[in-house]
């Protein structure tokens, strides 16, 4: 089929989720964010896509920095709910009992239960259509040891990942699915 309504073209989806955190004072809050992307090798940067509907879009602005925080799919409560309420009528630290891990580099924290999370600084901002695209640097990795590989990948039989398919449906992944492929093809003669 070909349709030129795009309106509920939702197949990019699934992403995997991450909690974009930032600060404000005292106030830390997070938002779920299917829309994130790592940029390059080198420098590592990171982007997310963020409506400036969102509270935590000016906490971003103002304070030039952000946290992204990469739960597993048993936290889906935290991520549902961090993704369904604002910070401008919750405080969502408190009322999903998020734990917190002080910031190596930014004064912004990052979640303790996620197996990964960067510390972002703001150094880029687009308008990208209704959102706008945060381009942050990353300088600080925080990350749990025990479930990356010795090649350093996540590995798949100890995290389950929290993957977001759209219409508030997220799914895992299947470890069973994992290839390993050569890094060089032999492309078939014809
Ligand atoms: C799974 C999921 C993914 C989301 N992805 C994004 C996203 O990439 N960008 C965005 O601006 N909003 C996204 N949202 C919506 C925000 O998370 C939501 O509006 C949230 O309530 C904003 O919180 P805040 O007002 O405290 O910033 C997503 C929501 C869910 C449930």
């Amino acid at each position: 089929m070909i349709t030129k309504d795009i309106s509920k073209f939702y197949q990019f989806y699934p992403c995997n989720v991450t909690l974009v955190g930032a600060r404000k004072g005292n106030r830390v809050n997070f938002m779920a964010a299917a829309w994130n992307v790592g940029l390059s090798f080198n420098p590592p940067p990171f982007g997310v896509s963020i409506s400036p509907k969102r509270f935590t879009h000016d906490m971003i602005v103002k304070s030039g920095e952000f946290t992204c925080n990469f739960l597993p799919i048993e936290n889906i409560d935290i991520i549902h709910g961090t993704g369904r309420t604002s910070g401008r009528d919750y405080d969502k630290v408190e009322l999903f009992s998020i734990p917190l891990e002080k910031p190596q580099v930014i004064d912004c924290p990052t979640i303790e239960s996620a197996y990964a999370a960067y510390e972002c600084r703001l150094v880029h901002q687009y308008p990208v259509g209704d959102h706008n695209f945060f381009v942050g640097k990353v300088v600080a990795v925080h990350y749990n040891n025990e479930v990356i590989t010795q090649k350093g990948l996540l590995n798949t039989e100890k995290i389950n990942f929290a993957m977001y398919l759209g219409s508030n449906t997220y799914i895992s992944t299947d470890p069973g699915t994992m290839r390993l492929l050569p890094a060089e093809i032999e492309v078939p003669v014809r």
